[in-house]
């Protein structure tokens, strides 16, 4: 049975893992037990631990906190990560990281392939971009993995309601909801990205990799349709990118192409269907 260290199990993606890996036998500390940063009690934890796979889901991806507070992101979606990739390649050790949609610009209006050049707006897709070329550098068996839109159940206590979760409260509250009509992406149910991860740490076909849901969507094209599937009726008032203020910059396309992932035979779910699956799970 394939042994596996978890970090940021409580997670949306971690909690997805936890639940779908069943052959698996998993060992997820908590954030508390075991922070990325404290390197010398991860390579404790690897150490008593003897996992196959080291799976880092955990990261600091408050977009706009990102900005004012750059040292810790440097320190937690880069240099720790970097850390973490040198700690597994000396046991030999498999390790597993995410990164983001947010390390690209959004001038290609077209879904990103792994071949597209970064180019980040934000201080948050600059340092997962360090960190992808922090576990490059150090040069074992691993899997960097790009997503974007990551919904599903958490049991993180620093959870934040989803996108479909909010417009679900604002519609319920009366108030008017306005999504953004002209920022596209390719929002990913955490369910099937760990499907995914699971099927891609059985190949040998180390390196980069987007997983994401099939076909761009805009949020507002994407919000009405889980309204339709929750069969909730509310009106949705679209809205420009420019009408939205926040602290950091980000693409107005980001929409990711599995295309690596296909080569491998992995095929990720549509965006429809990944909403479908996710309101099964009881969300309203
Ligand atoms: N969510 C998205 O839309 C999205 C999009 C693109 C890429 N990604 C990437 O996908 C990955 C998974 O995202 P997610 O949405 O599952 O994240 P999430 O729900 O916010 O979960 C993050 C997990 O990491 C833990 N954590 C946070 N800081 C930590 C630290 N310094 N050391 C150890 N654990 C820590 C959290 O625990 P506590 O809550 O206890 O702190 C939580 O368990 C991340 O790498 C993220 O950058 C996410």
């Amino acid at each position: 049975m394939t042994r596996v260290l978890l970090l940021g199990g409580s997670g949306q993606l971690g909690t997805a893992i936890v639940r779908r890996w069943n052959d698996c036998e998993i060992v997820a500390p908590s954030h508390d037990e075991l922070a990325i940063e404290q390197s010398a009690r991860l390579a404790d934890a690897l150490t008593t631990t003897r996992p196959d796979v080291l799976v880092n889901a955990a990261a600091f991806h408050d977009v706009d906190r990102c900005e004012d507070e750059q040292k810790m992101a440097l320190e937690i979606n880069a240099f720790s990560v970097g850390r973490a990739a040198r700690l597994a390649a000396e046991r030999d050790v498999l390790f597993v990281t995410m990164s983001t949609d947010y390390v690209f610009d959004g001038a290609k209006g077209s879904p990103y392939t792994e071949s597209d050049s970064p180019n980040p707006l934000s201080f948050y897709g600059a340092s997962k971009l360090a960190g992808e070329r922090l576990v490059e550098a150090a040069g074992g068996r691993a899997f960097v993995v790009r997503t974007c839109g990551v919904y599903g159940p958490s049991r993180s206590p620093s959870r934040r309601r989803t996108f479909i979760e909010r417009i679900l409260a604002a519609g319920k509250s009366g108030e008017p909801v306005r999504v953004v009509a002209d920022v596209v992406a390719s929002p990913t149910f955490a369910g099937d990205l760990a499907d995914a991860l699971r099927k891609l740490i059985g190949t040998a076909a180390y390196g980069l990799y987007h997983a994401a849901a099939a076909g761009p969507v805009s949020w507002y094209e994407f919000a009405g349709e889980a309204m339709r599937h929750a069969r909730v009726e509310l009106a949705i008032e679209p809205i420009s990118a420019k009408q939205w203020k926040a602290r950091a910059t980000r693409p107005r396309y980001s929409a990711l192409e599995s295309a690596k992932l296909g080569e491998l035979g992995i095929a990720m779910a549509p965006w429809r269907e990944g909403i479908a699956a996710y309101l099964a799970l009881g969300v309203r």
